[in-house]
């Protein structure tokens, strides 16, 4: 299976929700903050990108091999560019070091066609972004389609101090303008914005959307738990803090691939995309936690376990995350 949407055809993995790739032209890469810059990719040859959606995510190709996500945060009306805005962070996994460190103005880099987890609902009046540090970045592209729906909307931007926060220039006609409120907890945490305070209070037709760090996203799910269901929408970085998975009662489980009619046992201890890869598939994987939606598989038939932190409900309906569930029923077929 190969896929074309814009510049150089490049091959397709085995799973059917793989978003199409892309191979595109870093034009440019700006600072714009301490350890933050932005990356701005462009069809080499000067052709529209698949438009995408506020809160939408393209999974970079790094050199060595690696893909990361990262959300877009430029204006979704914009069909001639994309662009990420990555926190140099020596302590992650090494994609955003490699991003930093590895990738140059003037590279072809492979990246996908967006997807989104995280779309702006059409049942909102109003919304209040949270963002933390570089988890601004999806909440950018919303605030650009907001603004452009005219639609109300607040976001308050948590950051450790001006020197490290991104977008400082774009939003201050926005500060001024009353839309945005910046906070800066110059590195202590007891001088965190009163999240509790914030959303003490539920507004009617107020969505609240929030990115950030683990621990600030931990904080924010306490303080709207008293928010009506469907109101409240969070995007992470990194698996969830919580109560750790129990897998003693994990048994064993036929995956049956439709489309390429081949059937595998998965046994405990080990994940659908394991099996797959070790019977040689090739199943594009990034975080293997469940929460980044690189190997989303839509499944035909069986029952799921689900230990995603990314599908809602209704998505669970259709999609399993293959790195992390597993099946209840006997078999589970995949449309692979
Ligand atoms: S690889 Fe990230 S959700 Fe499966």
């Amino acid at each position: 299976m190969s896929a074309t949407v814009a510049g150089a055809p490049v091959a397709a993995t085995a799973s059917p929700a793989s978003p199409a790739k892309l191979q595109l032209q870093l034009r440019a890469i700006t600072c714009l903050a301490d350890d933050i810059c932005s990356f701005e990719f462009v069809d080499p040859e000067h052709k529209s990108l698949p438009q995408f959606t506020a809160g939408a995510h393209i999974d970079v190709h790094l050199p060595d091999g690696a893909i990361r996500q990262y959300s877009l945060c430029n204006d979704p009306t914009e069909t001639h560019r994309y662009v990420v805005a990555v926190l140099r962070d020596p302590n992650g996994r090494g994609g955003s070091v490699a991003m930093h460190d590895a990738l140059r103005a003037g590279m072809l880099v492979t990246v996908s066609a967006p997807r989104n987890h995280f779309e702006l609902s059409d049942d909102a009046t109003r919304y209040l972004f949270i963002g933390g540090g570089i988890g601004i970045t999806p909440l950018m592209s919303m605030i650009a389609e907001v603004r452009a729906r005219g639609q109300d909307f607040h976001l308050v931007y948590c950051t450790r101090s001006p020197q490290r926060t991104a977008f400082l220039r774009e939003l201050q006609p926005l500060i001024a303008s009353g839309h945005v409120t910046l906070h800066h907890d110059h590195g202590d945490p007891t001088q965190g914005v009163d999240l509790a305070a914030l959303l003490r209070d539920v507004t009617p037709g107020t969505h609240v959307y929030y990115c950030g760090p683990n621990g600030f996203l931990d904080a924010i799910d306490r303080a709207v738990q008293h928010w009506p269901k469907g109101t409240t929408h969070c995007e992470r970085f990194s698996a969830p803090a919580g109560e750790a998975i129990d897998t003693s009662a994990d048994t064993a489980f036929e995956v049956e691939l439709k489309r390429s009619q081949k059937t595998f046992t998965v046994p405990p201890g080990q994940s659908i995309v394991h099996v797959m890869q070790a019977h040689g598939m090739d199943i594009d994987v990034s975080c293997e936690e469940g929460y980044c939606g690189t190997c989303m598989t839509r499944y035909l038939e069986g029952e799921p376990i689900h230990r995603d932190s990314v599908l809602d409900e209704e998505d669970r309906e259709e999609f399993v995350m293959i790195c992390c569930s597993r099946a209840k029923s006997k078999k589970l077929v995949l449309d692979i």
